[in-house]
């Protein structure tokens, strides 16, 4: 495939939560910053000469039979440094798991070049699994987590690096926290204008993201710091909310008051920001996220392992906060978010029907929770680019073209796609339900080819 300024063929996306359009025998056309001009169907009258004009140029990319284009998936949660330990240590609860695996693996990052050695291969991966904007935590060490701004930048991924701040003796092991609160700070700031001024990002595809690791871990000093830091350099911020059962008696215990609420009075609730997982969040937590214009990471995969709960994802959705998917690599063992679209789905089923058979079914569940296809298909695409608030996800004028083409040909030629219709609304879900890396043919980020297969 190659690069292109023109698509065309069938196109599905959520233009709104819970819709579904399919734009069959539609072009588009992307300038040269990568934004979609226009979005033609074959019944408008300039469609004719674009598409002759898009077709002389030699740079149209079209859609065969059983292929079509989907938004990029976007990925809001991902710890970076934890790629190595994919599927590790999973019986264990979450604050077991991050003493005795994910804190010594992450401080061994220490040393720049295993970053140099793991950071290439996971973006690649989340590109080749279609995934176009990544949000990631790093480690605390500011080498480790430029190189990764570096490798995002190179690879072509829209990406959100946080270095992290760790700083509470308390919580932190002596291998493997900031040496002090002021040197996390100033670390920060150094990183945000690091990844501003990083040469050959001059379309802001990089950018950075204040990242306390959750309120554990850090002094209430750093994190007043950090919200300070936040708004006056207009930063996002990312950090773990109410994620299990621990993490939310601890800030209960700690500040009189949730989660959600601390983070608001630290002044870490910025626009654009990231709050992962929010398992144990009120109604009342969910008004103060929409009203901040902060929004949740849903990381369903993880939260079977770790969260001990269900995030009631439909009730966040009515309620009008932005939510997208987040793999919560490595607490989630998967890389792709098809994966975890599907997964919430079935999770948000379980939670409807009740999981224990010895209940009577009347009382099993919490009706009016499931989310479908449609839904997952919304927060994996523009649910996410809602909590970032940037311009992707849908295929609209003005957005940027980030996208992906899945081809069932590509792969196996498995019997469910040979013998499916090619068009409607069942495609599209067999699509969702079944796809894997080895279906995504081409992958683009801002207009730009990123990966092939
Ligand atoms: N809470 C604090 N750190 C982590 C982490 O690395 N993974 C998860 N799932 N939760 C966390
Ligand atoms: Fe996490």
């Amino acid at each position: 495939m190659a690069e292109a300024t023109a698509f065309y063929g069938r196109f599905a996306h959520t233009p709104s939560r819970g819709a579904l359009e399919i734009l069959d025998d539609t072009l588009l056309i992307i300038d040269s910053k990568g934004t979609i001009t226009d979005v033609l169907s074959d019944s408008d009258v300039d469609f004719q000469k674009a598409f002759d004009q898009a077709r002389a140029s030699g740079e149209l990319c079209q859609s065969g039979e059983k292929s079509l284009f989907l938004p990029g998936m976007v990925d809001l949660h991902v710890h970076a440094p934890q790629w190595p330990q994919l599927g590790r240590a999973l019986h264990l609860p979450l604050d077991e798991w991050l003493n005795a695996y994910t804190f010594p693996l992450e401080a061994q990052f220490r040393n720049a070049d295993l970053a140099r050695s793991v950071y290439p291969d996971l973006v690649s991966t989340l590109l080749a699994n279609g995934t176009t904007t990544a949000v990631y935590f790093s480690t605390i060490h500011m080498e480790a987590s430029q190189v990764l701004a570096e490798v995002c930048r190179d690879a072509g991924q829209r990406a959100f690096v946080g270095k992290v701040v760790m700083d509470d003796p308390d919580q932190c092991p002596d291998y493997y926290r900031d040496s002090s609160t002021r040197q996390a700070i100033d670390e920060t700031q150094g990183f945000i204008e690091f990844v501003r001024n990083l040469s050959g990002n001059d379309t802001d595809l990089v950018q950075p993201i204040v990242t306390p690791r959750f309120i554990p871990s850090c002094s209430h000093t750093a994190l007043l710091e950090l919200g300070r830091v936040a708004d006056q350099m207009d930063c996002r911020v990312q950090t773990h909310c109410s994620e299990g059962d621990w993490e939310h008696q601890f800030v209960y215990e700690r500040y009189g008051q949730s989660d959600t609420a601390a983070l608001a009075e630290l002044g870490l609730l910025q626009r654009g920001s990231v709050l992962a997982h929010c398992n144990f969040v009120s109604p009342t937590d969910m008004e103060i996220m929409k009203s901040a214009l902060t929004g949740i990471a849903h990381c369903p995969i993880s939260n079977a392992y770790f969260a001990n709960s269900v995030f009631p994802l439909r009730r966040a959705l009515d309620i009008g906060v932005s939510v997208g998917m987040g793999t919560d690599i490595s607490g989630g063992p998967s890389p792709s978010i098809f994966e975890n679209a599907r997964f919430a789905i079935a999770a948000s089923r379980m939670l409807e029907e009740g999981v224990d058979p010895e209940i009577a079914s009347a009382s099993r569940g919490h009706p009016d929770s499931r989310i479908d296809f449609r839904e997952a298909l919304w927060v994996a695409t523009a649910g996410g680019a809602e909590v970032l608030d940037i311009p992707v996800g849908k295929f609209e004028k003005g957005r940027h073209f980030d996208a992906i083409l899945v081809d069932h040909h590509a792969a196996t030629d498995r019997a469910a796609f040979s013998n499916s219709t090619t068009s409607g609304e069942d495609f599209v879900q067999q699509t969702i339900y079944n796809v894997s890396q080895s279906d995504i043919r081409s992958v683009w980020v801002n207009g730009r080819l990123a990966c092939n297969a």
